[in-house]
This record gives structure tokens, C-alpha cells and sequence, in this order.
């Protein structure tokens, strides 16, 4: 159980959340919304006790398994494997009973005594957390989220960001803790994926926060949900699936304004009236307790909500290029004995659209990786046509620079850009004039997806690589970019799980991993495109 006590979060002058009070319990699967940068991570991390609340506290009871949303910890050394193993400690029992072992087998009658008391108790403890089959259930979690043997064999140091991500939500649901607190666990999964942890979600019986920007997780998932209102500073408490929610939001929304128009109405009779009496001495007092009157109607009816601010974007012209901007011939890569393709020939024309489509570890990212030069391929060759400006959106917001800040991470992107063009760009994707100082490691992911498509936009980019980057935006931004998209006239290689994404790009093309068969796009392909 998680009990928030008046709880209050503040970054500086701001004010994410005013003092609020709430409990998880077992059974509870809430669905925690809002815009990007409402507070969302703050708060999770606050209630899994890795971050401190300005005022009042988060009292914990029982285990609690908590999902980052950019989780980068773990001993890179470590095998994937025994990162989630360790969760449960059978490691540190296995090792127990292994001395036990020897102590009883050994010539010291007072040690030998003494393990022999201590090995069933160790056993017993080492059943109970799943023992010998604990392993396989082990296997079986990382299977689900698409982490095949090979995988689990490496080191953590040696996998990509979305291994990594999908190793912390392996041990975390091995882990049988009583408490989840997921920030944004699909990211990275695939279709299959997404669907198992889904139906896991659905049938957890603990207690358990998500956040997710999946709406068919939460709609399947959740039995509650909390909306973090960015400008009021408070959580609307909903006890209801998803569905519903919706619905009684728009009620709610409806009353409200109704409430207001009608006392705007009342209102404006006792003004009326209060005018016309003001004039005489005898009537001067009731007039002046009408005013009051009025003037509290108003003041105790709720004004218009103001709602969500939202990045009017436009991609600029780009730059101008030569007919085929971007070739690559024979391209191949492996990772030790791993085969992640071969000789792939790609040719991308001025202004073309063109999709991605594999399965998961098909090689998509490696693709974007090579195309855009931040990984050497094993053979083969990416050649830069006349005037070619290349713009990457990594996945992992690798192209951005975490230690600068916002306004540094800009000027790196277009050195040419002034003062006032810079705060311009800032200003359209939502960076306000503090917002400039902050090292981007602080951003939100939300807003971290925001400046590192800034950065792309004041390129002049004329052939945008694009590796999903509609994963942690808020509906209404995602909105934004992918009208943007639409209308872009460079061209665009995408890798994207989002069908929505692939339908603002409306692409001619697709180049399917990791055999780099090329086809025109059609709509049997729209199918794949979840599923890869
Ligand atoms: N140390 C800090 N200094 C300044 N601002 C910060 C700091 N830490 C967080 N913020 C700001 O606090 C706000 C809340 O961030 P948070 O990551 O909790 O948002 P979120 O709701 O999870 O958003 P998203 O949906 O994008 O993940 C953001 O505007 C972020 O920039
Ligand atoms: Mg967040």
C-alpha cells in the first residue's frame, strides 16, 4: 500500500501539485494522465520513494516495483539475465545454501550442527520465492517481452537503450512485488509484447499506477484514473475504467459551463438592476448589496478551464538538395555472431516518404544508426548526395546533449541561428524564457522529444531520419507533429510501432528488415506496422 499525505510538489516557483491525499491499494490499477511535463514522473518517483515531495510525505508498505521512464542503472557488467534473477534474491539464498552445504559435509561439529538447523529454513525460503522454478519463470517474462536467450546472455552494458528498458520491466514483473509503478512501459515493446503485458496488467491483483501513452493499454488496464491537471496543480480523482472516464470528464466539463453561463446571467440581472436603483438615495444600500451579490455568483462558479497549450509546428522548407540525396549499397552489420543484416541497398530521392518495417531486433535502429553515421556498418557504404542535410531523431534522445542546456543543445544544432531566432524555434515547441536554462536532463520525456525535434527543425534538414518519435508525447502534441509531418517536403525514413504516424506520412514506400526487400507502400501493409 502507497499512502500520499498531503502531498505537494514544487520545482522552483512552480507549483506541479497543490497538497493532495490519496491511497493505492491492492486491487487499484490507476491510469495516471495528464500533458507532458504535468508532473507525472515527479510524482511516481516521489511515491516509489526515490524522490522527495516539497511538503507532506509517501508512506510505503510492502514491496514496491518501480519502471522509470529512461531507467539507466544497473551494473553494466551484470549479465541481462541476472539483473532479474537478483530481484528476488535467489542469487543471494542460492549462495546461502551452498555454504550451508559445505558446513554440513565438513569436520567442525558445532558449524556442522548449526547449518543443519539453518538449510531447511533456507530451503523452505528458497521454494518460496519460486526456487528451481523461478528461473524458468524468469525466462518466460523476458520471452514476452521479446528478450530471447541471446539477449539475456549479454552483458547489460553491451544492449541498446530499448533492451535495457525491456530487462528493468523483466525484473520488475519477475519481482511479485505488491505495488507497480509503471512510467511508460511500452515504449519499446513491440505489438506481441504490448498485448501480453497487457492481459499480465489486467489480471495484476496488487496495486498499481501507469502511465502510458498506449490508450488501449490503459482503456484494457485500469480501474481508476487520475488526471494531473499541468494548470490547476491538482489530481482529479475518477473511481472508473477508462471509457467512462471520458464520459463524465465531458459531463463534468458541460455542468461547469453551464454553472457559469447561468450565474453569468443572474449576474448580469443584479448588475442591471443594481444600476438602475443606484441613482436613488433611498435604494443607494440594496443596490450596493446586490452588486455583492453578483460579484460572488461569479467568484464561486468555476471560470472557462484553461486548457492545454499546444505546439503550432511547422517543419521548415529544407534545404535545397540533389535528386537522391541519400544512397547506401551493401550494407551490412553484425554484433559478434549476430547476423542483423546483409547487404542492403537503399536509394532515398528528394522529398520521398518511406518506412521502416521488421520485426523487433530486425535491425530498424541499427538502419537509422548507420544511415546517419553515429555507427560504422561491417561493409558497404552510405553516401551523401549534393547537398544532402541529414536531421536523426534517436530513440533514446541519444542526439541530445543531457549536461547543456536547452538553448545550448539548440544553438549546437544551428550555429548560424541568433539570439532572438533561437528563442523564436524555443517558443513554437513550448520552451518558455526559463525553460532555456534547463539542462535538458531535467526535461520531461515529453518535452525532451519536443527540443530534440526542435533541434531537427532549425537544421534545415532535408532528409529527416525519424525513430519513433511519437513514443512519450501527449495526444494533443503528437497531434502537432505528425500534422507537421504531413505536410514536411524533405524526405523521411521512419521506424514507428504508431499506425496514426504512418498515416500522417502517407509513405510510397517500404523497405522490410532484415531481408531490405523494398515494395510500394499498400494498406496490407498498414497491418504490419503494429505488429513489427
Ligand atoms: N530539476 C529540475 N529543474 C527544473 N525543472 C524540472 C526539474 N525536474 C523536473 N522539472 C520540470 O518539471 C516538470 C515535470 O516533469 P515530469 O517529468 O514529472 O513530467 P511528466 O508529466 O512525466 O511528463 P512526460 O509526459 O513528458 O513524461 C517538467 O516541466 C520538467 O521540465
Ligand atoms: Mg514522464
Amino acid at each position: 500500500m502507497i499512502a500520499a499525505q498531503e502531498l505537494e510538489m514544487r520545482i522552483g516557483a512552480r507549483v506541479l501539485l497543490h497538497p493532495t491525499s490519496f491511497h493505492v491499494n491492492a486491487g487499484d490499477r490507476i491510469g495516471l494522465v495528464g500533458r507532458n511535463g504535468a508532473g507525472k514522473t515527479t510524482l511516481t518517483r516521489i511515491l516509489a520513494g526515490e524522490g522527495l515531495p516539497s511538503a507532506g510525505k509517501a508512506v510505503q508498505k510492502g514491496s514496491i516495483g518501480y519502471l522509470p521512464q529512461d531507467p539507466r542503472t544497473g551494473d553494466l557488467e551484470q549479465l541481462a539475465v541476472d539483473r532479474i534473477l537478483a530481484v528476488r534474491d535467489l542469487a543471494g539464498l542460492a549462495g546461502k545454501m551452498r555454504a550451508a552445504e559445505e558446513a554440513m559435509a565438513g569436520d567442525d561439529e558445532a558449524a556442522r550442527d548449526k547449518a543443519m538447523d539453518r538449510y531447511p529454513r533456507l530451503e523452505e525460503r528458497f521454494r518460496a520465492a519460486g526456487g528451481y522454478a523461478a528461473e524458468s519463470e524468469a525466462h518466460r517474462i523476458a520471452a514476452n517481452l521479446g528478450l530471447d536467450e541471446r539477449v539475456l546472455g549479454q552483458p547489460l552494458g553491451t544492449l541498446s537503450g530499448g533492451q535495457r528498458r525491456r530487462v528493468e520491466l523483466a525484473r520488475i514483473l519477475f519481482s511479485d512485488a505488491e505495488i507497480l509503478l509503471l512510467d511508460e512501459p511500452t515504449n519499446h515493446l513491440d505489438a506481441d509484447s504490448i498485448s501480453w503485458l497487457r492481459g499480465f496488467l489486467a489480471a495484476f491483483s496488487g496495486g498499481l499506477i501507469v502511465i502510458s501513452h498506449d490508450v488501449d493499454l490503459i482503456r484494457t488496464v485500469v480501474n481508476k484514473v487520475f488526471h494531473l491537471d499541468a494548470n490547476r496543480g491538482v489530481i482529479d480523482q475518477y473511481s472508473m475504467g477508462w471509457d467512462l472516464y471520458l464520459k463524465q470528464r465531458e459531463a463534468d466539463e458541460r455542468r461547469r459551463h453551464r454553472e457559469r453561463a447561468n450565474a453569468e446571467k443572474k449576474a448580469e440581472v443584479l448588475m442591471t438592476q443594481a444600476n438602475k436603483m443606484r441613482a436613488s438615495a433611498t435604494k443607494a444600500v440594496a443596490a450596493q448589496q446586490m452588486i455583492k451579490r453578483a460579484e460572488r455568483m461569479l467568484a464561486e462558479t468555476e471560470g472557462q478551464r484553461q486548457s492545454d497549450r499546444v505546439a503550432a509546428l511547422r517543419f521548415p522548407t529544407p534545404a535545397p538538395c540533389g535528386k537522391t540525396p541519400l544512397t547506401a549499397s551493401g550494407l551490412s552489420k553484425n554484433y559478434g555472431s549476430l547476423e542483423v543484416f546483409t547487404d542492403v541497398d537503399l536509394a532515398i530521392d528528394r522529398g520521398s516518404k518511406v518506412v521502416v518495417l521488421g520485426l523487433n531486433g530486425a535491425g530498424k535502429t541499427t538502419l537509422l544508426r548507420l544511415l546517419s553515421g553515429v555507427e560504422d556498418a561491417d561493409t558497404g557504404t552510405v553516401d551523401a548526395g549534393h547537398g544532402m542535410k541529414l536531421g536523426y531523431y534517436a530513440q533514446e534522445h541519444d542526439t541530445l546533449d543531457l549536461d547543456a542546456t536547452v538553448q545550448e543543445n539548440m544553438r549546437h544544432a544551428a550555429p548560424d541561428l541568433d539570439d532572438s531566432g533561437v528563442r523564436g524555434v524555443l517558443g513554437s515547441f513550448l520552451f518558455s524564457g526559463d525553460d532555456a536554462d534547463k539542462p535538458a536532463r531535467v526535461l520531461s520525456g515529453g518535452e525532451k522529444t519536443r527540443l530534440a525535434l526542435a533541434t531537427l527543425v532549425v537544421s534545415q534538414a532535408n532528409v529527416l531520419l525519424l525513430d519513433e518519435p511519437t513514443n512519450n508525447l501527449d495526444p494533443a502534441s503528437r497531434a502537432e507533429i505528425l500534422s507537421a509531418l504531413h505536410s514536411y517536403e524533405g524526405a523521411v525514413v521512419l521506424v514507428t510501432h504508431d499506425e496514426g504516424a504512418v498515416d500522417a506520412l502517407e509513405p510510397e514506400r517500404v523497405l522490410l528488415l532484415p531481408d531490405a526487400v523494398e515494395d510500394l507502400y499498400n494498406q496490407s501493409y498498414r497491418d504490419l506496422i503494429a505488429l513489427a
